[in-house]
């Protein structure tokens, strides 16, 4: 029997970020996910990052290359109504974001759980866990037809919203809060320059778009589309005539259009499993909550769990005891339910919802007083920024 102190169980950014924090403070994991490396590193995902997350990445010793390429942006425009409205950070909030690629930050992130030399398995088959409720947790699963077992301390439960740590839960001991959107995201990448220096947000009749990026050379753009839509309905000929229409003329002017490199339509859900802890098991990041993409807040709440986790893990080893670990699932479920507050609300007013003439214009006037309020406006840059990591 193999044995280790915390078992991660995903090799997503939460599990890679958990697994190297933990090997910066002596602690050691085993790391066991379903998928080849390869995989997961080719899944592309929204590129935002908070300063918190960025200082949690300079903690783990993986931000080298971040802070080579990175891109700093010091605010974003809210097109709307015709109208094009910036919102300062950096005079609101006194903060930036960081543009960085999901994609990036996890080859870093699994470039580093190599180096360190600490063991990680993918390709792991029916990987299952047993006795968190206990002293004595234990995960076993199949690798390369051949059954392997860990015994550890704890386990993290790092993988994501499909993941099977979550569902190990008895449903009397967990509760799931879930909202579904009547709509989805179509997404583009393709090697073309932004269309701006920042993102744009924008509130159209025809609904919403988006204009984000990864690097100056590479641009990243959605489109609000219904769940019946199918990628192959959409040419990029067709998505470019879409997204000009629904940005205000003087961007629209400026859009570079090429072929897409990746095209995929994403479904928006809010979902919040209560508690995060049960017994030796922890959640973390998606398997815990989801957020919809309007303001990219689901890595950032992922890095989030994972200060708190970590922390109290090395509390523990250092003979602190547990009550840091009793801690976790409170302290971290606080922030996860106010993002989960801020990406609702800055989903439902910026999307189109159905063919109600009023809650258009309650939107409209929303984002009329935003433009018009220093006040309403700080509350989004807040949010937008990242509130506290603790
Ligand atoms: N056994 C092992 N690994 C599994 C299993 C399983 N039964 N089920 C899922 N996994 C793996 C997945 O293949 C994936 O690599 O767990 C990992 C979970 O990673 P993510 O889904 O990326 O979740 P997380 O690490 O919490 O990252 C959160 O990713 O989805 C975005 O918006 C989200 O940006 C946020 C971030
Ligand atoms: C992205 O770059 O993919 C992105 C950026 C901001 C968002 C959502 C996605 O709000």
């Amino acid at each position: 029997m193999q044995r280790t102190q915390v078992a991660i169980i995903g090799a997503g950014p939460s599990g890679l970020m958990l697994g190297q924090l933990l090997h910066r403070h002596g602690i050691d994991s085993v790391v066991i996910e379903r998928q080849s490396r390869e995989y997961v590193e080719a899944r592309i995902r929204a590129g935002l990052l908070e300063q918190g997350t960025v200082d949690l990445l300079h903690e783990a010793g993986v931000a080298a290359r971040l802070e080579r390429e990175k891109l700093v942006h010091d605010g974003i425009e809210l097109a709307f109504d015709g109208r094009l409205h910036r919102v300062d950070f950096k005079a609101l909030a006194h903060e930036t974001v960081t543009i960085y690629g999901q994609t990036e930050l996890q080859k870093d992130l699994g470039d580093a759980r190599v180096a360190s030399g600490a063991p990680i398995h993918h390709g792991a088959g029916e990987v299952a866990i047993h006795g968190f409720d206990g002293g004595r947790p234990r995960v076993s699963w199949l690798q390369d037809g051949v059954r392997q077992e860990l015994e550890c301390d704890f386990i993290a439960g790092c993988d994501g919203f499909h993941g099977v740590c979550r569902a190990s839960v008895p449903s009397a001991e967990i509760q799931h809060h879930e909202r579904v959107y009547p709509f989805g995201w179509l997404g583009i990448l393709a090697e073309v320059p932004p269309v701006a220096d920042e993102l744009i947000y924008a509130n159209h009749q025809r609904g919403f778009a988006l204009c984000s990026m990864r690097s100056r050379t590479r641009s990243r753009y959605y489109l609000q589309c219904t769940l019946a839509d199918r990628v192959e309905d959409w040419s990029d000929e067709r998505f470019w005539e879409e997204l000009a229409i629904r940005l205000p003329a003087e961007r629209a002017r400026g859009l570079v259009t090429g072929p897409s490199i990746e095209k995929s339509i994403a479904p928006l859900r809010s979902f919040v499993a209560e508690p995060m802890r049960f017994g030796r098991l922890f959640l973390v990041g998606d398997a815990a909550h989801i957020v919809p993409p309007t303001g990219a807040k689901g890595l950032n709440l992922a890095a989030a769990d994972v200060r708190v986790l970590y922390r109290a893990l090395v509390e523990f080893y250092r003979g602190g005891g547990e009550t840091l670990l009793d801690e976790y699932s409170g302290r971290a479920l606080r922030r996860v339910w106010k993002a989960t507050r801020f990406s609702w609300w800055f989903t439902t007013l910026m999307h189109r919802f159905d063919d109600d003439a009023f809650s258009h214009k309650l939107q409209l006037a929303e984002l009329d007083y935003l433009a018009g309020s220093r006040a309403a406006a700080t509350a989004l840059a807040e949010n937008y920024v990242g509130l506290p990591f603790d």
